[in-house]
Parts: structure tokens; C-alpha cells; sequence
């Protein structure tokens, strides 16, 4: 099979009845690009008119193990035959309890932790809320502007990524200050770093504690070590490690969301371990079940309700997806995908700097591992955000093979799978050059 390979123009005529039935009958959602899947294997998406194409996406960073792995496959056939769904809140069985054992002890920092196993990021956050203020009997929150940590109401109210994410919803959760993100590249003090000395840090502790965010009333701070929705923002070298230390100082939580930089995607198992920083809570999600939806929030064991009923869900842990998260966790391990994140990623930042030389309009190149984005804008020196050819780019890229996701205002990210083969990679690379070279004449 060759790959990538477009047959028919996406979206072909198959791919057209299924995304009209999809407009008419599924709700509205966030659908970037016309890619109908039938099937997918490793870094390989094949759609229903016979196109084959290379995955940049991952399924939004949940296919860090690569689409349907053998392993994968194999422990979730054995668990579907075996016990598919106990309700492990209120019962019990051994693969869950094995998998709260496996997170606990990845995660981490020295303290003994516990586990809340739920489906999605959004619900793992909820989860840290609700840790966080039974455990401090504080309701605020600090959050960062540009934070993406999910839709509900509670989740919501941290997130601060979009307008169109938070109009029409308020009122949610209250008590959430926000304060601008470490974003370098479009500094919100208009300060350069190391100069700057982490003011975008110091300012939490020397005003915003000191004013509307007081510690006695707040429960802790939500951080993503790379902010992911909001643009694929990697704080300088030290920032993280402030915020912990502000966090520490003041007797505040420091709640790290890895839900989309989770195992092994910015080349270490998690984000925070680039700072040596361990969080009181960590929420993880996406890549942890291997495909399927599984989530958790790993914390420090002494914040435990302790209080049966003060939280639970009906699915979290539920057989099938935690099987498939060990299996998903084994093939991490065993085929050090963490290590093969960070070279591979070396190497894509390697061709995207060259790209961000070679054209005006990319404005920026950013990533860690394989978390990586190119930020367009309509010149180098106003940095004015440019979707429109962002959106062209990504159009192109689909229309020769290559699958992406938009990122931040004007950013595509490319975020493959961790084992997708280095050829392919290259080829997939070639490709977006060239969008990118046609969007520039
Ligand atoms: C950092 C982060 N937190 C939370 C979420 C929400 O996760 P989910 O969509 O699984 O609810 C996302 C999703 O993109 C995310 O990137």
C-alpha cells in the first residue's frame, strides 16, 4: 500500500453521504477537516474512498502507541471476553487495581499517591477540583490564561483558551483567577527572557496573591507544563519550577494537567519531568488508554476524601479501557517510545526551524518531543496571527496525505505517533514544506 496515496479528492463521494449524515444528525462540534476513517493502522489512516494518508494528528494525541498496536488490540479482545464493565467503584478486580498501582507509582515525586480513575481530561480535572478544595477546604483556583482543561462547568471555568469555548456559558464555577501564561514568542509584558527574570511568575506571588487570588482562600494552581489547546506554549527554562515553588511557599497545590502531553509526548513520560517539578496532582487522559477513553488524577495520597461517596463515577476504570491503558503502558515502555519521542522530535524541530528560515510566514517554531507547532502570521515583524493560511496550508496538506490539527489562532501542530517510522515522518515533513512553500508564492 502506497503511502500517502490520494485517489479521489477528500472528501470523496463516500466520505460526502457520511459527513452529511453527520452534519444532520450529530451535534455541532469542533470538525476541522473532511477526513472520513475507515480504517487505521500504526501512522496510516486509510478513509472510505480508498485514500491512504499519514496521521500528523494521533487522534489529538491519544495514538501515542500508534493506531490499533497489536498489543493493544490483543489485551482488549481478552478483556472483552473475559469482563467487560463491574462498575470498579463499587466492586472490585484486579486489572484496575493494577493500574492505579502502575500510575501511582509513574507518576512523579516521592510522596505515596492515589488514583481517581475517569474517561476523559475534562473529568480527571474535575476530579483535582474536587481533591483540591476538600482537601484545603479552600474554593479558589489560579489558571492561565490560553489553559485548555476541558468543557463541563467546573473544568470550563479554568479553561481560557478561546472565547467561543466560554461565551454563553457563564455562570460557572467561581473563584478562578486567571493570569497570562509564560508565551515568550508573544510576551504579555513585552519583556525578553532571561532578563525578564520569570516576571510573568513573580507577578502571581507579588500581585495577584496579594490582591484578588489571596492563598488562605485559594485551593491550588492549575498548570499544563506546555500549554496544548491554547498553542503548543513551552514556558522558558525555570518558569515552572517558580510557579511550584510560589505554589509551595504559599501553601497552594500545584495541579499539573498532562492530558495532552502525558506519556512520553514531549520526549519525557511526563512534561513536568523536563523541570524536575512534582505535582501534588496530575491529571493525565488521552494517550493513557491507547485508543480507548480512560482517564485519571494521580495525587499525593494524603489529599484523599476518605469519605466514601464524596466522588465517583459509574465508568472510570472500567475493565476494558484500563486493560488496554497497561497494554498501552507496556508498549511505552517495552519499545521506549519516550526516548524515540525525543529524537524523533529533534529531528522534526530540526526540519521545522529549517522551514521557519526558509519561510516569511511562519512566525514561530515551538515543541518539545513530538508536540510540536508552526505558529502563521501575515508578517514576521507585526506576529498578526494568520488562520486564513493556516487553514489553506492544512487544506493542501490533507489534499497530498498529511492529516493535522489547527493549534492556538493561527498554529498547526504535528503530533504523530511516538513509533511512527522515521521515513514516513520524513515524507509527512516533505509534504507540509511544500504546502507551505504553495501558500507562500
Ligand atoms: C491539557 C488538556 N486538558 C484537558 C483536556 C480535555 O480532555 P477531554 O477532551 O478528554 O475531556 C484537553 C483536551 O484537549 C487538554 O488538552
Amino acid at each position: 500500500m502506497k503511502v500517502p496515496s490520494i485517489k479521489v479528492t477528500p472528501p470523496g463521494p463516500k466520505a460526502r453521504e457520511i459527513i452529511a449524515r453527520d452534519a444532520k444528525y450529530l451535534a455541532t462540534t469542533t470538525k476541522t477537516s473532511p477526513i472520513v476513517a475507515k480504517r487505521a493502522q500504526g501512522s496510516v489512516v486509510e478513509d472510505v474512498d480508498g485514500n491512504t494518508y499519514i496521521d500528523f494528528s494521533a487522534g489529538i494525541a491519544v495514538m501515542n502507541v500508534g493506531h490499533s498496536h497489536p498489543r493493544v488490540v490483543e489485551a482488549v479482545r481478552k478483556q472483552t471476553g473475559e469482563l467487560m464493565h463491574f462498575a470498579g467503584t463499587d466492586f472490585y478486580y484486579d486489572v484496575q487495581a493494577r493500574l492505579g498501582e502502575r500510575l501511582a507509582k509513574l507518576a512523579p515525586g516521592k510522596a505515596a499517591k492515589k488514583v481517581f480513575l475517569a474517561n476523559s481530561g475534562t473529568e480527571a480535572n474535575e476530579a483535582a477540583i474536587k481533591i483540591a478544595k476538600w482537601s484545603t477546604r479552600r474554593g479558589m483556583f489560579l489558571a492561565f490564561l490560553g489553559a485548555f482543561h476541558g468543557r463541563t462547568m467546573g473544568a470550563l471555568s479554568l479553561t481560557a483558551s478561546k472565547r467561543v469555548q466560554k461565551e454563553r456559558f457563564f455562570p460557572s464555577m467561581p473563584g478562578v483567577v486567571h493570569v497570562p501564561y509564560a508565551y515568550c514568542y508573544r510576551c504579555p509584558y513585552k519583556l525578553t527572557y532571561p532578563s525578564c527574570d520569570l516576571y510573568c511568575a513573580n507577578i502571581i506571588e507579588d500581585l495577584y496573591m496579594n490582591t484578588v487570588a489571596p492563598p488562605a482562600d485559594t485551593a491550588g494552581i492549575f498548570v499544563e507544563p506546555v500549554q496544548g489547546e491554547g498553542g503548543y506554549i513551552v514556558p522558558p527554562p525555570g518558569w515552572l519550577t517558580r510557579i511550584a515553588k510560589i505554589a509551595k511557599d504559599n501553601d497552594l497545590l500545584l495541579i499539573a494537567d498532562e492530558v495532552q502531553t502525558g506519556f512520553g509526548r514531549t520526549g519525557k513520560m511526563f512534561a513536568v519531568e523536563h523541570e524536575g517539578v512534582a505535582p501534588d496532582i496530575l491529571t493525565v487522559a488521552k494517550a493513557l488508554g491507547g485508543g480507548l477513553p480512560i482517564a485519571a488524577a494521580v495525587f499525593d495520597a494524603r489529599l484523599d476524601f476518605g469519605v466514601p461517596g464524596a466522588h465517583s463515577n459509574t465508568f472510570g476504570g472500567n475493565a476494558v479501557a484500563s486493560a488496554s491503558a497497561m497494554a498501552a503502558l507496556d508498549v511505552i515502555e517495552d519499545e521506549g517510545l519516550v526516548g524515540n519521542s525525543e529524537r524523533l522530535g529533534k529531528r522534526m524541530a530540526d526540519r521545522l526551524d529549517a522551514m521557519k528560515e526558509r519561510f516569511d510566514i511562519i512566525g514561530d517554531h515551538r515543541g518539545l518531543g513530538l508536540m510540536r507547532m508552526t505558529e502563521f502570521v501575515s508578517d514576521a515583524t507585526s506576529k498578526k496571527p494568520d488562520p486564513k493560511v493556516r487553514n489553506a496550508i492544512m487544506k493542501d496538506m490533507y489534499e497530498h496525505g498529511v492529516i493535522a490539527l489547527p493549534c492556538g489562532e493561527s498554529g498547526i501542530r504535528y503530533i504523530p505517533a511516538l513509533n511512527i517510522p522515521d521515513d514516513m515522518m520524513e515524507t509527512g515533513l516533505d509534504i507540509v514544506e511544500d504546502c507551505i512553500g504553495r501558500a507562500t508564492r
